[in-house]
């Protein structure tokens, strides 16, 4: 019975280490992707925008509401509030979401590439 017991134990702890793995994996292939986005939105200094805003503390956020960046009255007007599936949605068409917005970027059509994204964005822009 212990031996029974062990041997359970054991494959519960390999499955946790292979979900946690695959989980460090796709936080880095997140981060990858965010290279994508890092020409026009700093990961390196928190809340300076450069020439998109500053993506600190974006999660819970309402879209275009830092005073210290000019957005698009598109932006501004969307009455989006940030979350994962809101982002999700987002940088799916960018343009489709929030016409007229000024973010020049196509969109990112991959769903896993979506997911690993903002994974990997909630974990550092929380
Ligand atoms: C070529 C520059 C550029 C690239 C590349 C870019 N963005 Fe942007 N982003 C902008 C600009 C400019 C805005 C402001 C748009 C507006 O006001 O209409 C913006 C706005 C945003 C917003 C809304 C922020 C807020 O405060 O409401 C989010 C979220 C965002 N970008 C995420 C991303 C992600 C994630 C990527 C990479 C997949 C990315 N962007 C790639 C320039 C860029």
């Amino acid at each position: 019975m212990k031996r029974i017991h062990q041997i359970a134990t054991s494959i519960v702890f390999i499955n946790l280490v292979v979900i946690v793995q695959a989980k460090a994996q796709d936080l880095q292939r997140g981060e990858k992707i965010f290279e994508a986005c890092a020409s026009c939105h700093s990961l390196i200094k928190e809340e300076q925008s450069t020439v998109g805003p500053s993506l600190f503390g974006i999660f819970g956020r309402k879209a275009g509401a830092q005073d210290d960046y000019r957005y698009s009255p598109a932006m501004k007007k969307s009455g989006i509030t940030w979350n994962k599936q809101t982002l999700n949605n987002f940088l799916t068409d960018p343009q489709k979401l929030i016409p007229a917005n000024r973010m020049p970027f196509d969109g990112i059509p991959n769903l896993k590439d979506r997911n690993d994204l903002t994974a990997f964005m909630q974990v550092k822009f929380k």
